[in-house]
């Protein structure tokens, strides 16, 4: 019979989330500080590690993979270990998780290699803006970026946009707008209390679902919508534009911790049964000492799994709640 995860709660654990670096050519006011310190080499996943666990995740049951960071494109080799995860027999779907930088010159070979589907950022449709919020990024880019996914044949991209009030919140329906002209979902996040970022202030940005809803009411008639991916997001469309889903991950006003089908595996070859949480099982150990030895291996991430908590309990306020910073976590 074909295997499968499950958790002490008989929840089923079928996706995966890899972060194939902590690295990024951003530093997103909400994700990093202005100068950060990465981890030095042999303490990060080989490629070949990466890949080894990507096979045993699979092996167990895992239906789903998404590449994540950091930043995964400014990973050297990347293009070749998506072509090798996408290859694991079992594997429906190798999604990743983008800042766009990389894409004109990436989405092809990314799409020949068998990546099926694509998530980019984009906070700000305003070029200072968006250099605000990045700090380095160039809008331009990624625009240009959005659209090499489209022409090398990505179908269902989605669009993440971080929703902070005083900065880019006036932007929703302008962001909407971009959704709609290209025909992609677009998701609306609340801020996760994820690392101390000194210069930024999570409690006054804090922009609440509801009310990045009301502010698109405004122009558009939102209509809820059942679907679900099992994943955070709650999905509505809009009547005016009934191709495209909008999705609001919303941490803080509603959880979705009862249905979570997800754990994440960070750049230090750590398994996170939970985003907010700082419980976790050291695979990268398991898989050093005991190279060549793929049951090992399994039951540490079966064991793992097993006590993946009930919930994460994220507050709105200016206390770090989970020290590791979202680079660390993999998005
Ligand atoms: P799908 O795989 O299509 O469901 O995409 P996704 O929206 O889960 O993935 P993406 O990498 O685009 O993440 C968008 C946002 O959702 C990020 O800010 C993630 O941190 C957040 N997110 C993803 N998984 C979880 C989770 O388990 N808990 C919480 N609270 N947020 C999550
Ligand atoms: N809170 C919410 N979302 C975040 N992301 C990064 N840091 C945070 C945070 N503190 C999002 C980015 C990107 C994804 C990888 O995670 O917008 O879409
Ligand atoms: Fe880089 Fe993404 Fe973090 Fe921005 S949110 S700094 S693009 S990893």
């Amino acid at each position: 019979a074909d295997k499968i995860l499950v958790d002490g709660f008989d929840r089923k654990v079928d996706y995966l989330r890899m972060s194939v670096t902590d690295r990024c050519d951003f530093r997103c006011v909400y994700c990093m500080a202005e100068t950060m310190q990465f981890l030095p080499r042999q303490r990060i996943l080989s490629l070949d590690e990466l890949y080894l666990l990507a096979e045993r995740f699979v092996a167990l049951g895992t239906r789903k993979i998404r590449l994540t960071g950091g930043e995964p494109l400014v990973r050297s080799g990347i293009v070749d270990l998506c072509r090798r995860i996408a290859a694991l027999p079992g594997l429906r779907e190798l999604c990743m998780t983008s800042n766009g930088s990389q894409l004109v010159r990436l989405a092809g070979p990314l799409f020949d290699a068998g990546l099926s589907r694509l998530n980019i950022s984009l906070d700000s449709l305003d070029p200072q803006r968006f250099r605000q919020l990045t700090r380095t990024g160039d809008l331009a880019t990624v625009i240009a970026g959005i659209d090499a996914a489209h022409a090398a044949g990505f179908r269902h991209t989605k669009l993440n946009c971080v929703v902070l009030k005083g900065r880019n919140d006036t932007e929703v329906n302008d962001l909407v707008r971009f959704a709609i002209d290209r025909q992609l979902d677009i998701s609306f996040i609340e801020e996760m209390p994820l690392g101390a970022i000194s210069e930024h202030r999570r409690g006054e940005s804090f922009c609440s679902s509801d009310e990045v809803r009301a502010r698109i009411a405004e122009r558009y008639t939102l209509m809820e919508s059942a679907e679900s991916t099992q994943g955070p997001s709650r999905y509505w469309r809009l009547a005016e534009a009934p191709d495209i889903r909008l999705g609001f991950i919303s941490p803080h006003s509603h959880n979705f911790c009862g249905s979570c089908n997800r754990v994440r595996l960070t750049i230090e070859g750590r398994l996170l049964p939970c985003l907010g949480n700082e419980h976790s099982a050291d695979l990268k150990a398991v898989l050093r000492a005991h190279p060549g030895d793929p049951e090992r291996l399994e039951k540490a991430i079966v064991e793992a799994i097993r006590i993946k908590p009930w919930s994460h309990h994220f507050q709105v306020n200016d206390e770090v709640q989970v020290v590791r910073f979202m680079n660390m976590t993999g998005g």
